[in-house]
């Protein structure tokens, strides 16, 4: 009963898949047309995709599936209707571009969304967790992206980040459902590759993300790399947020392509990242750097990589290798 339930449920969102992606060649379906133009997606990789449109009313979506066979119960344990307080139901996406979420296998199993300009209502709305739509386990685009000739996999953190890099050739990218990454996430990208590159925002979110990401892969077999999206600024020179979305469209792929060779292996990056939080022209920069720094080297399991980023960090503070070393030796036996 429960492996026909599933069959059921996934026939649905299929279907309903169809249905969001027929929208869009229904006159309303222009607007959403047009938003996907002006994201500069073409037509090719908005059909790969699937992307879709949900009309701006309370349940086409219902109707046309009702009228398929499919009950009221179904769309709501499919995540696609939502109950109302006086017993109705209604579609849970209205007004939105639809994007449908396929797992590993290529079954579509849920939907992200997002609101069109002008439209009130939650920028990015998705699935909920339903039989099969499970956040901790899904990677958006991985289906596509376990087929890549590439040696890695890049992690993005938006679903268009996904796709407006596949279509600039980087078709190793993937992205999670809006969460953070898990243990369960990690586990399923190391059966997929060997390296891992982080391409988060470089907003101060996307910074938070990469630092709890890089803890969680700690316990992964897989190694990894940060791509930083290099700091853009407005006319003011205030700093502005940039994603891959929004560096592919200003810089092209070839820049992203040297962002990518130009990537920092994990524990590079984690010293970087230190080492911009510490003025290290002066004599108190230096020591404050140097005790996080020990405290990051000393986290790290092999000795191997212990000397060599306990060097890296000991010459970037102007002290010795050997001070550096003792001083690392002395945090672990002062922690275990
Ligand atoms: P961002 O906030 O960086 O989206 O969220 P963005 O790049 O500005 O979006 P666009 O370019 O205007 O479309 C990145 C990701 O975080 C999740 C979504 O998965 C989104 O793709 N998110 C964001 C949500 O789940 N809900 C939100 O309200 C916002
Ligand atoms: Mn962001
Ligand atoms: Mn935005
Ligand atoms: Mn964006
Ligand atoms: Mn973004």
């Amino acid at each position: 009963a429960f492996r026909q339930k599933r069959a059921r449920l996934l026939a649905l969102c299929k279907d309903a898949a169809r249905f969001y992606h027929s929208c869009l060649k229904e006159p309303w379906g222009a607007q959403v047309r047009d938003y996907i133009a002006q994201r500069r997606i073409s037509p090719r990789f908005a059909t790969r995709f699937g992307l879709g449109a949900a009309p701006d009313q309370w349940d086409p979506l219902i109707k046309t599936m009702t009228a398929k066979g499919y009950t009221k119960m179904e769309l709501i344990d499919a995540g696609l209707a939502v109950g109302g307080k006086n017993g109705g139901i209604y579609d849970k996406f209205r007004g939105r571009l639809m994007l449908p979420v396929i797992d590993v296998r290529g079954d579509v199993v849920g939907f992200t969304s997002r609101i069109l300009p002008g439209l009130e209502g939650a920028k990015y709305l998705n699935s909920p967790e339903t039989l099969l739509f499970k956040k901790s386990r899904l990677i958006y685009a991985l289906n596509y992206a376990k087929n890549t000739k590439r040696p890695n996999l890049i992690l993005v953190e938006g679903n268009i980040d996904v796709i407006t890099l596949h279509q600039a050739g980087f078709d190793n990218v993937v992205a999670t459902m809006g969460t953070a990454l898990t243990e369960e996430h990690a586990r399923i990208l190391a059966r997929y590759t060997k390296e891992l590159v982080l391409c988060y925002d470089n907003d101060a979110a996307g910074k938070q993300s990469t630092d709890r990401v890089l803890n969680i892969l700690k316990n992964a077999d897989l190694s990894v790399r940060v791509l930083q999206l290099p700091n853009a600024f407005d006319d003011q020179g205030k700093p502005i947020k940039q994603d891959p979305d929004d560096f592919i469209k200003k810089f092209g792929a070839a820049a992203f392509e040297k962002c990518l060779s130009g990537s920092a292996e994990q524990n590079d990056y984690r010293l970087d990242s230190l080492r911009t939080r510490h003025d290290l022209s002066t004599e108190e920069g230096r020591l404050a750097y140097l005790k996080d720094a020990v405290a990051a080297v000393a986290a790290l399991q092999s000795p191997i990589e212990r000397e060599l980023y306990g060097n890296k960090a000991a010459s970037a503070a102007g002290i010795s290798g050997q001070a550096m070393a003792q001083e690392v030796a002395r945090y672990r036996k002062d922690k275990t």
